[in-house]
């Protein structure tokens, strides 16, 4: 089938693949310029199916090239998520300190294991690539991690940890996460295990990843992200965070309740890029912007599901408490064409490609979102509480899962502006320039025309945005 790229609801700033079904994000990593994306496909059908991991490359995180399939199931099983990393020091013996091989260290998922009883179904496996991800050889004994008998044992995240110039793994294990560390990505040795009574526990936790932040006052902490499915604060699937230390072997969390990166149902999976130049320094996230509930039922049939925008993580410490915040990236401002300021109560919006950011809120409001063809998207604060009601907001009964209000709690933070990213079937809202974020989907039956304010008279700020796909 052709690729159009412009299919009803194809998000037009957000990533897609070109076909087929898309889950998690995996082995993000820079290299020479390049910003790899890989990720969770089944480039035969649009549900989940047999994964390999699909691959894309950006310059500037705004526009993506598309490239051949990365990693494909093999005898030891299909290819579930994972990451990848540079190793400079050639430490695996891959490449050479010259060429750095690129190493995705990724989980193998045997199905027949799996069908015929067997507990230990899941391994970790790795490959290399000696030609800046363009092509990948599997490493010629794999598995690198095999399973003691644990039906969930996935999602590896290497990091280089540099004071013990060591290797550290962090592996979801069914409701924990173990870390390990490797001298070479080849041998690696169990350390510790994460699990604290106190965190979520709705579901499986998937898809670690742990790093080390500066708070703008410049004290370093380790943040956890720990994706758990079901159990997330709306339902279904989210990402929980926690901050504290980690000293190369043991994970220790200084947060004590369970924390959010985002409050919206669709932001699920969501890891950070490797090897990010120290020049730059941020900590770059991207989610799949979908939910485990409904993902394979949304209406879209040439592809589905999308990412979620790149944002980059910051945290905020109050007090002996920190805040993980998600801020859109800057380079999301080239996407820019025409500007334009307005106030009042009605706001007429021409296109469904908008950035509109609202300054100077104060006290509670309600804003609404509408079209001619009766579809309505609420958001309302009141008080300490932000609550998103898209039971009407266009295409809805695809699942009984999907029409809902979802409520974020504030948290005690004020809402002094919002921004607000459309593309044709998501809304991300970012609060205080992401103290607190809400990413959702959302199917509009055609463009929203309408955007109402009540309870406020703000200064607001229309961007349109372009399309990446280049027509
Ligand atoms: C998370 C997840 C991972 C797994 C992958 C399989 O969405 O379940 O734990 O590796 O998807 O596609």
């Amino acid at each position: 089938t052709p690729q159009q790229f412009d299919e009803k609801f194809r998000p037009q700033y957000h990533f897609t693949p070109p076909s087929n079904w898309m889950n998690d994000p995996n082995g993000m990593v820079y290299f020479e310029g390049e910003y790899h994306l890989f990720y969770q496909y089944h480039p035969d059908g649009n549900t989940w199916g047999p994964m390999h991991w699909g691959h894309a490359i950006s310059k500037d995180l705004v526009s993506w090239e598309h490239f051949p399939i990365a990693l494909f199931p093999d005898e030891h099983g299909t290819i579930f998520s994972g990451s990848a990393v540079i190793d400079h020091q050639n430490t695996s013996g891959l490449g050479s300190v010259e060429n750095p091989p690129m190493v995705a260290i990724f989980t193998y998922h045997d199905a027949e294991g799996e069908k015929a009883g067997r507990k230990d179904f899941q391994i970790q496996g790795i490959a290399f690539s000696l030609d800046k991800g363009r092509t990948w050889e599997k490493y010629e004994s794999n598995p690198v991690l095999s399973n003691p008998g644990i039906i969930d044992f996935r999602d590896p995240k290497v990091i280089w940890h540099e004071e013990s110039s060591m290797w550290v793994m962090s592996l979801a294990v069914k409701d924990k996460i173990s870390f390990y560390t490797s001298s070479n990505l080849i041998e690696w040795i169990y350390q510790s295990d994460f699990n604290p009574v106190w965190a979520a526990y709705g579901g499986v936790w998937e898809c670690p990843d742990l790093f080390p932040l500066k708070t703008a006052e410049g004290e370093e902490k380790w943040v956890l992200l720990v994706s758990i499915n079901p159990g997330g604060p709306n339902g279904g699937s989210a990402t929980q965070y926690f901050v504290g230390d980690f000293d190369g072997e043991v994970f220790r969390s200084e947060t004590t309740v369970t924390k959010w990166i985002d409050y919206g149902a669709d932001n699920y999976a969501g890891v950070t890029w490797s090897d990010i130049p120290e020049e730059d320094g941020r900590r770059l996230f991207l989610g799949w912007m979908s939910n485990w509930l409904y993902a394979q039922e949304v209406p879209t049939e040439e592809w589905r599901s999308a990412m979620t925008l790149p944002r980059s993580l910051e945290l905020q410490q109050h007090g002996t408490d920190f805040n993980l915040a998600s801020r859109p990236v800057a380079e999301l401002k080239k996407l820019r064409s025409k500007s334009m300021e307005v106030t009042g109560e009605l706001i007429n919006l021409d296109s469904d490609l908008l950035e509109i950011g609202l300054e100077s809120l104060g006290g509670d409001f309600e804003m609404v979102f509408s079209n001619n063809e009766g579809d309505n998207l609420l958001i309302t604060k009141v008080g300490d509480e932000i609550s998103i009601d898209r039971s009407q907001s266009g295409l809805v009964d695809f699942s009984d899962q999907f029409p809902a209000v979802h409520r974020i709690p504030l948290l005690g933070i004020q809402v002094k502006d919002i921004r607000i990213f459309l593309d044709r079937s998501s809304i991300e809202i970012f609060i205080n320039d992401g103290e607190s974020v809400i990413t959702e989907l959302i199917f509009p039956t055609s463009a929203y025309t309408v955007l109402s304010l009540q309870g406020i008279d703000p200064k607001v700020q229309i961007h349109h945005l372009k399309s990446i796909w280049g027509k």
